[in-house]
């Protein structure tokens, strides 16, 4: 079974071919990195243009690397949401073409529960719940407990910025461009961590979290310094202050929801310190850590494809090809279909 992933929510045009939801036959990816560095950041209207350049092109290229042709697409998965409106709408419009061409089914995707897949695909296999989950990424953080597909218990959001934007801002306030995590990082290998006082948000205050006290905390640092700034010293004490905020809240949530099973996923979980600290836990509590590679953490069309795959074969109402530009439930609220526990 061949599922077409298609994946346009930000700034990535991403296009995948999956097999049987854990075998990648290819999977492409046109970044608009380089369009979008010169503004610091990604600039809506101008992501929505390049994804409608990139995608024709990019679908021929990605049946000439998996030695396959359209008739042999099974079903067309495609992120519908959370993402850019615009951005979404390339994917969205490009995936019900084919899928009414072919007659084959169309499965939206919700672009947080792609990033959590993810973490199986990287190990070639199917999904199993539950699990504890967090997302984190330029939009997003969220720690959910996962039980099933579409089955999600949302445990705490951001209430303002996601970790991810809190790199980016920080990087181009000290000059290191877009996008900013990887420039951090990299930043951080030879930093004193300890050199910076920097807050912990909402630490031991149940499982939301804010970011924007952190970034007004750091530019104060930065401001404060002056001349004197060690970037080194500056990105070590910041990744480390995010790392250890996100890490003690999912310590915090396997004591009250023990289970046996930790997802670490998206854009951020690419971070080295993370997963460092992420590994460090996993191993004191006994549960059993999945962490995508990299290259699968950042926006990707394979993890949308696979659970493509997944969802298709456990929800029977997904050929939802309408007249509707997106999926419902994709509008809105990042996640209105996950529910809060009582
Ligand atoms: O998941 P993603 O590709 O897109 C969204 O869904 O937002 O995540 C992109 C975010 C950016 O903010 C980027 O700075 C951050 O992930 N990121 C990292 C690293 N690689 C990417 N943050 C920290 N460390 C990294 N190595
Ligand atoms: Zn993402």
């Amino acid at each position: 079974m061949i599922t077409l992933g298609i994946e346009s929510s930000c700034d990535d045009t991403s296009l995948a071919l999956v097999e049987n939801g854990v075998r990648i036959r290819a999977s492409l990816l046109s970044s608009q990195i380089e369009t979008h560095r010169r503004f610091g950041g990604v600039v809506p209207e101008v992501a929505s243009r390049k994804h409608l350049e990139a995608i024709n092109p990019l679908i021929r290229e990605l049946l000439a690397a998996a030695q396959l042709t359209l008739e042999e697409i099974d079903q067309i998965a495609v992120t519908t949401g959370p993402g850019l409106l615009g951005a979404l709408l390339v994917g969205v419009a490009a995936g019900k073409a084919i899928a009414w061409a072919l007659r084959k089914p169309f499965i939206p995707i919700h672009h947080l529960e792609a990033h959590l897949e993810a973490a199986f695909l990287a190990a070639g296999r199917p999904p199993e719940y539950p699990f504890l989950g967090l997302v984190v990424s330029g939009g997003h953080s969220n720690m959910l407990i996962a039980r099933g597909i579409r089955d999600y218990v949302t445990l705490g959001r951001t209430a303002d910025d996601a970790p991810g934007e809190l790199f980016d801002k920080i990087a181009r306030r000290i000059g290191l461009g877009y996008p900013g995590g990887p420039a951090i990082q990299k930043e951080s290998i030879s930093g004193n961590p300890d050199r910076y006082q920097l807050p912990r948000p909402l630490i031991r205050r149940g499982y939301g979290f804010s970011f924007s006290g952190l970034k007004t905390a750091t530019i104060a640092v930065i401001d404060r310094a002056g001349d004197s700034l060690s970037l080194n010293d500056l990105c070590a004490s910041l990744q480390n202050a995010v790392a250890e905020t996100l890490i003690s809240k999912v310590g915090a949530a396997l004591i009250e929801y023990p289970m046996s099973r930790l997802v670490i996923a998206g854009g951020v979980a690419a971070n080295s310190e993370l997963r460092a600290q992420a590994a460090r836990l996993a191993e004191a509590r006994g549960v059993e850590l999945l962490i995508p590679p990299p290259s699968l953490c950042t926006d990707n069309a394979a993890m949308v494809a696979a659970h493509g795959f997944f969802t298709a074969n456990s929800w029977t109402d997904c050929n939802t090809l309408t007249v509707n530009a997106l999926a419902d439930w994709s509008m809105g609220d990042p996640l209105p279909f996950w529910i809060k526990p009582s």
